[in-house]
């Protein structure tokens, strides 16, 4: 792996706009459960009971049962590679991070350009009047499993993409147009086997960007990455930041 990582970095240094796109594996040594492979939440849940809107709106139910599991992610703290990721974009070294994620955990841990393409736990609305909702202000009765709003409409619909709604057009748009321009793209912790949101390290790909995955399982992608590694994201990522801020900081003394 020294071999892989060495060259990683020197990559990573040398290229002008780095990018990282990361799934529900960047957050998993947070405790928080990805949704496929071993454990994942989709072996557990009926996705098109829980995650689809068409059933939200009719039975809200079946995703405040996932969201009591998604809970977690309210509880979850930043690991060490989310704190490298702030890191590197602090010293220049990173331009963003682009997620799948909805937990907030890479600005939990300071990063500040990220691009959330499936949207963010933290703030709900009452689609009957629109108020607004925090996820601590809720978190009470996620628990029961009963969420209304004051007005006593249950739904109240956290500003995430379920499935059969559009990625916010913004932060798509804005994501392919910096993963068209990149020079380096890392993916770290996807199966990515979701559209739209996997076909934007297919375009970085495409527009000649030098590729890294970061992914405990083999994906049906991997032969577009130049290096593979088969470990974790809160292993590999510090090791790298050692590397590539470490030669700075014997460069400072
Ligand atoms: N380090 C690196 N990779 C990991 C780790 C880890 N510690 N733990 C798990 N993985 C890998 C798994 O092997 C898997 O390939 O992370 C990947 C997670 O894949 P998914 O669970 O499919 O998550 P993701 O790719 O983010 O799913 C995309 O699907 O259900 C929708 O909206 C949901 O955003 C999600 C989208
Ligand atoms: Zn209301």
């Amino acid at each position: 792996m020294e071999e892989k990582l060495m060259e990683t970095a020197s990559a990573w240094k040398k290229a002008r706009r780095v990018l990282v796109f990361t799934g529900a594996g960047m957050s998993a040594e947070s405790g928080v459960p990805t949704f496929r492979g071993p454990g994942g939440i989709w072996n557990r849940f009926d996705v098109e009971k829980a995650a689809y809107l068409q059933s939200f709106l009719t039975d809200p139910r079946p995703f405040w049962e996932l969201a009591r599991e998604l809970m977690l992610k309210a509880e979850a703290r930043p690991h060490p590679g989310h704190y490298a990721l702030a890191r590197l974009e602090k010293k220049g070294y990173l331009q963003g991070v682009i997620t799948q994620n909805i937990d907030g955990l890479h600005q939990k841990a300071g990063s500040r350009e990220v691009y959330e393409l499936h949207g963010s736990l933290d703030r709900l609305d009452c689609l009957d009047c629109q108020r607004e909702y925090s996820w601590e202000g809720i978190s009470g009765e996620v628990e029961s499993g009963e969420v209304k709003c004051a007005c006593g409409s249950k739904k109240v619909k956290p500003r995430i993409v379920f499935f059969g709604e559009s990625l916010p057009r913004e932060v798509m748009d804005r994501s392919m147009e910096i993963a068209g321009d990149c020079d380096l793209l890392l993916v770290v912790g996807s199966s990515l086997g979701v559209f739209p949101a996997a076909s934007i390290p297919q375009l970085a790909w495409q527009r000649g960007a030098k590729m890294v995955l970061i992914n405990s399982e083999k994906t049906y992608y991997d032969d577009m990455f130049n290096w593979v590694f088969r470990k974790s994201a809160g292993r590999v990522l510090p090791e790298l930041e050692k590397i590539i801020l470490g030669g700075e900081q014997e460069e400072n003394n």
